[in-house]
């Protein structure tokens, strides 16, 4: 068996494997799609719960210092101004002057081979006019400018009910209001955005939690939830998406004890990725430079893994200092100190934040797990996925779909796995050959095939994913 392993893993392969064996489609398909949108089918529901429930038992579940949280996604849109978010949560644009397709400033300056980290849109724009960098298709570039990437929404029902000249609406908003004699426009006060990230839903608990549970600093809250980002140019599959989800932590901290806090959770982070079953040698920290880090980190080290479209950002471990909490205290006007049990000292505590993205983490899981081998002279693909990630643990078949006594007998076995298991699959479509492709290509670890031995010695077959090796086992056995 010859192993091509991860190295020559092309993105299309992955794309298609995960669209034909029912992992992820494309968002909105049969109306032509929506652009950086994806559904998740039966087998990928499965292994993004894994994934996800795998982190909540980690960094939740088996720790005493984490409390978790479940935050509305709609905010007060005081959240995102106090947070920075209205303000500057902002990519830069630019417009093909042909076509009017908008792009993302910095992709097109980088893919065209220059960096970019750290570039003001100044600097982004005269690069753009040194270097007579063009769209993709060729054309003249407009001058950058700031996108902001946060959805913006409407709550309650004040569509159309009062005029607020201070909303600028969008294009079509506009010419509806032109062709109408009742002016068709927003209150400023009911607009809120789809949060595009889960962390402020955590600050904005912090003192409830407090209060409640009086937790002894260090103590965390995490939260697993959608965010929404409204991306200029989303790509390369799930890993830049217009809405996907979050697995974030905010760990409240003693000011002067930051950074010790900071490399436990970064052991802690890389524990997981070990437990999400990533390579070491495809897992790289950087330590991002300041010019490059979000407006409230003093420290952010991003972990990188070498995804099948290049080195990106896996995930990142920031230090927020007080920025939020602070924010909070001095714009909400509700007190965020901490008072240290048992003395006088208070503060605001500061804040290291592990934030993942759960479709990258996704991602990096379905491209290590990746393989590609020959068995008996013919191509095979699999997914070497850890045994606790599988979406289905076994599958159970009856050699021959026509033989009752044999469906009978592989019934029972199903029915004793599913009870030990829960995700077991039952396949009798095609050949027996058929069937280990196609759980191989779903990472099923064990196949089971009930024969006409089974009837005699109450035993069955069990077939191993990655070594392809066959063994009879009793069923008793695999009861226990
Ligand atoms: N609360 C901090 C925060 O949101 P971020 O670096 O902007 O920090 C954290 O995002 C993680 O969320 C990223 O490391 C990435 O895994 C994920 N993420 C961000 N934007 C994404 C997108 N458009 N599509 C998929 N995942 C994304």
């Amino acid at each position: 068996m010859s192993d091509k392993t991860e190295k020559n893993v092309q993105m299309e392969n992955i794309v298609s494997l995960a669209k034909r064996r029912g992992f992820i489609y494309p968002g909105s398909d049969v109306y032509g799609g929506l652009s950086g949108t994806w559904d998740y089918g039966p087998l990928g529901v499965q292994l993004k719960r894994n994934i996800m429930n795998l982190w909540w038992k980690m960094f939740v579940d088996d720790r005493d210092d984490m409390y978790g949280v479940d935050a509305a996604i709609l905010m007060n849109q005081k959240v995102w101004k106090a947070s920075g978010h209205v303000d500057t949560f902002t990519d830069p644009l630019v417009e093909d002057l042909v076509t009017h397709r908008r792009y993302r400033a910095d992709h097109l300056v980088k893919d065209a081979g220059f960096a970019v980290d750290g570039l003001t849109n100044e600097q982004l724009n005269e690069l753009i006019i040194e270097k007579d960098i063009k769209s993709p298709d060729g054309n003249d570039l407009s001058d950058v400018r700031t996108f902001n990437m946060m959805f913006r929404t409407f709550v309650g029902p004040m569509q159309g009910e009062e005029v607020d000249v201070n909303n600028p609406l969008d294009e079509e908003d506009n010419k509806k209001q032109k062709n109408t004699t009742k002016s068709i426009t927003y209150d400023a006060s009911s607009v809120s955005y789809l949060r595009p990230e889960t962390a402020q839903g955590i600050f904005t608990n912090y003192k409830n939690v407090v209060d409640n549970f009086y937790p002894d600093l260090p103590f965390g809250l995490a939260q697993q939830g959608k965010a929404f980002r409204n991306e200029i140019s989303p790509r390369d599959f799930i890993f830049r998406s217009r809405e996907f989800e979050q697995m974030e932590i905010e760990y409240f901290v003693h000011p002067e004890k930051w950074e010790e806090s900071f490399e436990a959770l970064l052991k802690d982070v890389h524990a997981y990725l070990e437990a999400l079953g990533l390579p070491k040698d495809k897992i790289h920290e950087l330590d991002v430079p300041e010019a490059d880090r979000a407006h409230y980190s003093k420290r952010t080290i991003d972990i990188e893994f070498d995804f099948p479209i290049g080195r990106e950002e896996l995930m990142g471990i920031a230090y927020r200092t007080d920025f939020d909490l602070k924010n909070i205290h001095d714009n909400a006007g509700k007190n965020m100190e901490y008072m240290v049990k048992g003395t006088n000292e208070r503060f605001i505590p500061h804040v290291i934040e592990p934030s993942f993205g759960v479709e990258r983490a996704l991602m990096a899981v379905i491209s290590a797990a990746y393989r590609e081998d020959e068995v008996n002279g013919e191509k095979r693909i699999y997914l070497a996925f850890p045994e606790h990630l599988a979406p289905v643990k076994y599958c159970v078949s009856p050699l021959l779909k026509n033989k009752p006594e044999l469906v009978e007998k592989a019934r029972e076995v199903y029915q004793i796995l599913k009870k030990k298991h829960g995700n077991v699959m039952w396949d009798d479509n095609g050949n027996i050959g058929k069937r280990y492709r196609r759980q191989d290509e779903i990472g099923t670890p064990h196949c089971v095939v009930v024969d006409f031995d089974s009837l005699e010695n109450n035993d069955v077959t069990i077939r191993d994913r990655d070594t392809t090796e066959q063994t009879r086992v009793t069923i008793e056995s695999l009861a226990a």
